[in-house]
């Protein structure tokens, strides 16, 4: 495996993904991680990533000396190549001229890194400080225009630094210098496949968990649902699912998934049909985040009940994946993700002494898709849309009724069929309807109706955190407006949201 030491580049994991990419496993490390923990993880390399600080801020992020006598290579990138460099006893200056986009990078040495290089190529920089002096046994390699130490190294070692970022496409050769030394300088092996992934999970997992028994919170999402099936493929029978209806779900989806993990896949499910318990405490709340706030707290009441009545449980398991583990352990700090925390069930190990199995915490949602694939999970759910905890309640806007649930898991199921028959659910992050608080005048069949609006929203996004609204063809907006209009008692007008986001929300509320 190869550890990267996040000194904080918003590229990071984008490094871990390249790394992933050549079929070798990798993870992304704190810098102040202590050196036993580090010898312990057995690293064939180190990456130094990149970072916004200058070595000589005070504050500014700092690794291990150690890490220079592991005897394993060490790519210091950027900021991380500085970090080396200064550590080893070369000097780092703030350069004459701040270096930020395109630059044509001339090879002088062609070594390892450089294998299958041409003598010049494009790389992407992004520095505020550079290199005036090497440490011994340090030469250089490549420069640029405004660089003279583009690239340096001490092959003796094993140590190898760059300016430029070659994690990201505007550099095109970089793919080929990260590959350059994973395979040429650190010796690893492309053998890092979901199957492998799996198979040690797998064990790690029986041999964590013995003769006690798991929890966890299904909720039919791609990751509660990957989680549930690895560790079932572990301890089977030890494993209990509880799935909680709140009454906010879309058509049919209680009955699917107790169908698909209990009688298909032959998992262990318990479904709590709390959609009363929820309801009654929504009712006239129109607040979004009371709803939310209401949602998240009978939750845990009823997960908490049900969880009780199951003997010798002692751990709880979730879906938490590596994105959320970055970037709350970030060097700088990077925002929690605050609208999925009611989603964790939060108080519950501590109130209940259960300790945590998080087997996807090291994967990306790709990767979990792709895991989803190998363990079997059907395509319907590994290529799910996300769908937010607290479901249909944050969609019907104002009061949540059963009546209005009712009618906008109609306009739901249609909109799936449709967005799916035109090829473009896998294609969308999410589609789906709100159901607005105004009523509107139609007409259907020479009388005057006053109905329902209802709001289709569209996106394309890669991680939600950014969303455009999604392009869609008129004739299919045109058939789902139609088909809701006839086949949906209750709405007379469909109209469509193209904000983006920001400055707007996937959801409206
Ligand atoms: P927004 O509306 O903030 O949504 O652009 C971003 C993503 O998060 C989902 N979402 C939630 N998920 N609990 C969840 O588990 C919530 O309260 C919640 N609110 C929004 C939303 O569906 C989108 O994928």
């Amino acid at each position: 495996m190869i550890v990267v030491i996040d000194f904080g580049s918003q590229y990071n994991q984008l490094i871990a993904r390249r790394v992933r990419d050549f079929k070798v496993y990798c993870q992304i490390v704190d810098p102040g991680i202590d050196i036993e923990t580090l010898r312990g993880l057995k690293p064939e390399g180190i990456i130094l990533s990149g970072g916004p600080a200058s070595i000589y801020d005070k504050n500014s992020p700092k690794a291990p000396a150690a890490i220079f006598h592991l005897g394993v290579p060490v790519l210091g990138i950027c900021y991380g190549m500085q970090f080396m460099i200064h550590a080893l006893g070369g000097d780092v200056r703030k350069a004459e001229k701040r270096e930020y986009g395109f630059a044509e990078l001339k090879i002088e040495k062609p070594g390892p890194l450089f294998d299958k290089l041409p003598e010049a190529t494009s790389c992407w920089m992004s520095h505020g400080d550079s290199i005036v002096s090497l440490p011994d046994g340090f030469l250089p390699d490549a420069y640029t225009e405004n660089t003279r130490f583009a690239a340096v190294s001490n092959p003796e070692k094993g140590f190898y630094g760059l300016q430029f970022h070659p994690e990201v496409e505007h550099t095109p050769k970089g793919k080929q210098i990260l590959k350059n030394f994973l395979f040429n300088i650190c010796g690893c092996r492309a053998d890092w496949t979901m199957k492998t992934f799996a198979k040690d999970a797998i064990a790690e997992i029986k041999a964590a968990v013995g003769d006690k028994n798991v929890i966890l919170g299904l909720s039919g999402g791609v990751d509660s649902s990957v989680t549930a099936l690895l560790i079932h493929k572990a301890i089977g029978g030890q494993l209990t699912c509880i799935f909680v209806d709140n009454g906010l779900m879309r058509q049919d989806e209680g009955k699917r998934i107790k169908k698909l993990f209990g009688r298909h896949l032959k998992l262990n499910i318990r479904y709590v049909n709390a959609a009363s318990a929820f309801l009654e405490k929504l009712a006239g709340v129109t607040d979004p985040e009371k709803k939310r706030k209401i949602i998240g707290r009978v939750f845990m009441d009823v997960f908490e009940a049900e969880a009780k009545k199951i003997k010798n449980v002692a751990f709880l398991a979730q879906g938490t994946l590596y994105p959320d583990i970055i970037e709350s352990q970030s060097a700088f700090g990077g925002p929690t993700a605050i609208i999925k925390s009611h989603h964790n069930v939060g108080g519950l190990p501590k109130k209940m002494k259960l300790k945590l199995i998080e087997p996807l915490k090291f994967l990306f949602k790709d990767e979990v898709r792709k895991l989803g694939e190998t363990l079997g999970l059907p395509d319907e759910l590994v290529w799910r849309q996300p769908f937010p905890g607290p479901g249909l309640g944050i969609r019907v806007i104002g009061e949540i009724t059963r009546k209005r649930l009712s009618l906008l898991r109609k306009v739901d199921a249609i909109i799936v069929e449709e967005i799916r028959a035109a090829n473009y659910y896998r294609k969308l992050w999410q589609s789906f309807p709100v159901l607005l608080p105004v009523k509107s005048v139609g007409v259907m069949g020479d009388k005057r109706t006053y109905e329902n609006i209802v709001a289709l929203r569209a996106v394309t996004s890669s991680d939600a955190m950014t969303a455009d609204w999604a392009k869609l063809p008129y004739d299919l907006l045109g058939r789902i407006s139609n088909r809701v209009i006839n086949e949906v008692r209750g709405v007379n007008r469909v109209v469509y949201d193209i904000s983006s986001k920001p400055p707007g929300t996937i959801e409206w509320e």
